[in-house]
């Protein structure tokens, strides 16, 4: 593989992966994106240039999306609606890009013949309960509950149909949470990270007792190279790092870490529908040889507070828009 396209680029996690592939190998990235409110071309400052080329476009553009899917040798999708409490507002750009979107880069794809990867989450499995012994694995039921996480799983079953269907060389992802750099501060870490520096105490959703399992970026993205590289086609990998927590212990070593009182946080409105857990069984991933690097939770964490404390400049102009939304929900 020499030339890669990467939709959603300019976001969290795809921007993460391209400065993962530029600086782990030789490949060439185009990045497609739209740069919604989400999007951010400073998250590629200091990608070396020479291999990098941004294209700001919308994957729902199939004449674009033909034209750049025809000039790769394989499409690796992030681009996506991503927030639940967004699509609980507004479900349409979530069903025009997470579905609409994804169908048209698959119709390209399946006429250039081009490999794709599409990312994807743990939650189109739904929740679990707090003390269910078992984790999601590749073969556990869809069972979404957010109209976010609807579309994506409406996008991941599209993957599989024009696999069987058509032959399309695919293969699907799903990851548990992200943190780390370039995250946008309306996402949780982030929103109380900045909170802090800003004086503001942190907002828990009801009882803040809901788990996640919690990944680093940078790890994500080894994992989706490793499954690009070496990947079974028509396979779902579900990728994650053991990192189970609740909001409550997170918000607790977020307030220790940046040397504030454990209690000096708020509860507030629930989420409608808040799924209760999420937990990877990642066992498909040590198949083909992956492992996180970051296994101390606390360690990125810290590392990540410290990347918002050194980069102002690149979160604050969000800021305030983000807790104008959320103050209208008592959020
Ligand atoms: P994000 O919201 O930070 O970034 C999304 C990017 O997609 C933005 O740059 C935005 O401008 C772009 N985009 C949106 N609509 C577009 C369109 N129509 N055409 C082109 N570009 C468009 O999201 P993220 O957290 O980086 O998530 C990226 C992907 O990873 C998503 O598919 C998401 O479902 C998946 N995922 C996220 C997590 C997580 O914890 N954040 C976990 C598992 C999977
Ligand atoms: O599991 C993967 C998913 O993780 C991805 O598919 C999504 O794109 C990504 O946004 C994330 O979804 P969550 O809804 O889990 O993430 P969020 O950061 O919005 O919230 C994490 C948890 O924190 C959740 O239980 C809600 C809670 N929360 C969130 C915010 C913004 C709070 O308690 N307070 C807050 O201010």
């Amino acid at each position: 593989m020499n030339h890669l396209l990467v939709t959603g680029g300019a976001g969290f996690i795809g921007s993460n992966f391209v400065h993962h592939v530029l600086g782990t190998t030789d490949v060439r990235v185009t990045v497609l994106d739209k740069l919604t409110y989400a999007g951010n071309r400073a998250s590629l400052d200091g990608a070396d240039k020479q291999r990098l080329r941004f294209i700001q476009g919308d994957i729902c553009d199939a004449t674009l999306v033909d034209e750049l899917v025809a000039s790769v040798d394989a499409v690796v999708h992030y681009a996506a609606e991503s927030h639940n409490d967004n699509s609980l507002h507004d479900p349409s750009p979530f069903i025009q890009t997470n579905i609409g979107g994804t169908y048209t880069l698959l119709e390209a794809v399946r006429r250039h013949n081009v490999r794709f990867h599409h990312v994807s989450t743990d939650e189109v499995y739904g929740d679990l309960e707090l003390d269910d012994p078992d984790r999601f694995t590749p073969t556990t039921a869809y069972n979404p509950s957010s109209p976010y996480s609807a579309s994506k799983a409406g996008s991941d079953h599209l993957v599989r149909a024009w696999v069987r269907s058509f032959g399309v060389q695919a293969t699907v992802s799903n990851c548990s949470n992200n943190y780390g750099p370039y995250q946008h501060v309306e996402k949780f870490i982030p929103r109380q990270i900045t909170n802090v520096i800003d004086g503001v105490r942190p907002r828990l959703y009801g009882a803040g007792l809901n788990v996640r399992d919690w990944i680093h970026a940078e790890d994500h993205s080894s994992a989706v190279l490793a499954v690009l590289t070496h990947g079974e086609i028509g396979r779902t990998y579900l990728i994650g790092a053991d990192g189970e927590m609740n909001n409550k212990s997170v918000v607790e070593m977020i307030l220790e870490l940046t040397g504030q009182p454990a209690d000096a946080y708020d509860h507030v409105t629930d989420r409608p529908g808040h799924d209760l857990r999420y937990a990877i069984d990642s066992s498909s991933m040590a198949e083909i040889g992956w492992a996180p690097r970051y296994t101390s939770f606390r360690g990125g964490l810290a590392q990540t507070i410290a990347w918002y404390q050194e980069h102002e400049d690149w979160w604050r102009p969000q800021k305030q828009v983000t807790e104008a939304n959320y103050a209208r929900t008592g959020q």
